[in-house]
């Protein structure tokens, strides 16, 4: 069962990656601003999702949808498809050859405190990266069994992490950063949520912390970075949430957060 979920969430993954470095090759502009000015989606966005969601709906018609940039459907198999068209839009803005498309299929609602994550697919459609996972299956770059870094100190350990649109959770992000920066070997911010959770999984980063994801830039990614050894967790003993996600081999997991807990307010 997996299995077929996983093969249709990376055929339509590729085929959405496809369209998405089509349009950035014919050129990209802001088509609106969301959450704040510089929250903003470009049409290749929606019409990366409307391709995504065609796609689903013609293979698995029962199943709900949960994607970035258009209305949910409610979902009569108990399954939903939890979708970013494009993570990293402001990469992608720019020309900036680091972004993804995200899919997932969960059990249970579109929420991440309840739902099981059955198969995810994240792509980078330009580096033709192809991350998949798939529930207690293990993670993979194409045929390649994905498995974290070694075992490494906070110290030695290089951190990805990510900001929120809103100027004022960014200040805080901010001053978080500023106050870990000197415990480890260094921070890194890449632009793409997902992007940044395989990255984990492949051992290119040693861990990865943010707060304010939204479902769809983490159901596929965590299910890749969990199933290559990583724990994936929130703060203080809470699951992973929009609230705050952690993911890092657990002995470095166990660390940051510990030091997280300290500064985050
Ligand atoms: C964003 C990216 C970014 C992360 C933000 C996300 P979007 O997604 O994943 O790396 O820091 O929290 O919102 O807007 O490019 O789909
Ligand atoms: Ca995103
Ligand atoms: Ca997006």
């Amino acid at each position: 069962m997996s299995t077929d979920l996983l093969t249709i969430a990376r055929d339509v993954a590729l085929q959405a990656g496809a369209l998405a470095k089509q349009r950035r090759s014919e050129g990209v502009e802001v088509a609106a601003s969301k959450s704040s000015p510089v929250d903003i989606v470009t049409e290749a966005d929606r019409e990366t999702e409307r391709l995504i969601r065609s796609l689903l709906a013609e293979a698995r018609p029962d199943d709900g949808f949960f994607g970035e940039e258009s209305d949910a459907t409610s979902s009569t198999s108990g399954l939903h498809w939890i979708v970013d068209p494009i993570d990293g839009t402001v990469n992608f803005l720019y020309g900036i050859p680091h972004y993804a498309v995200s899919i997932a299929v969960v059990e249970g609602e579109p929420d991440p405190l309840t739902w099981r994550a059955l198969a995810g697919c994240v792509t980078n459609p330009v580096s033709g990266e192809i991350y998949t996972a798939s529930d207690a299956g293990g993670a993979f770059s194409g045929n390649q069994q994905l498995r974290v870094a070694e075992p490494a100190s906070l110290a030695q350990s290089l951190i990805g992490t990510g900001f929120s649109y809103d100027a004022g959770t960014r200040a805080d992000q901010g001053a978080v950063v500023a106050a870990l920066l000197p415990l480890v070997r260094d921070i890194r911010r890449f632009g793409t949520a997902s992007l940044d959770l395989c990255a984990v999984a492949t051992g290119r980063l040693n861990g990865y912390f943010e707060r304010g994801l939204k479902p769809w830039d983490h159901a596929a990614a965590a299910l890749v970075a969990q199933e290559a050894g990583a724990s994936v967790v929130g703060l203080g003993g809470a699951p992973a949430s929009g609230e705050f996600l952690l993911a890092a081999p657990h002995e470095l997991a166990s660390a940051l957060e510990r030091e997280l807990a300290k500064l985050v307010g």
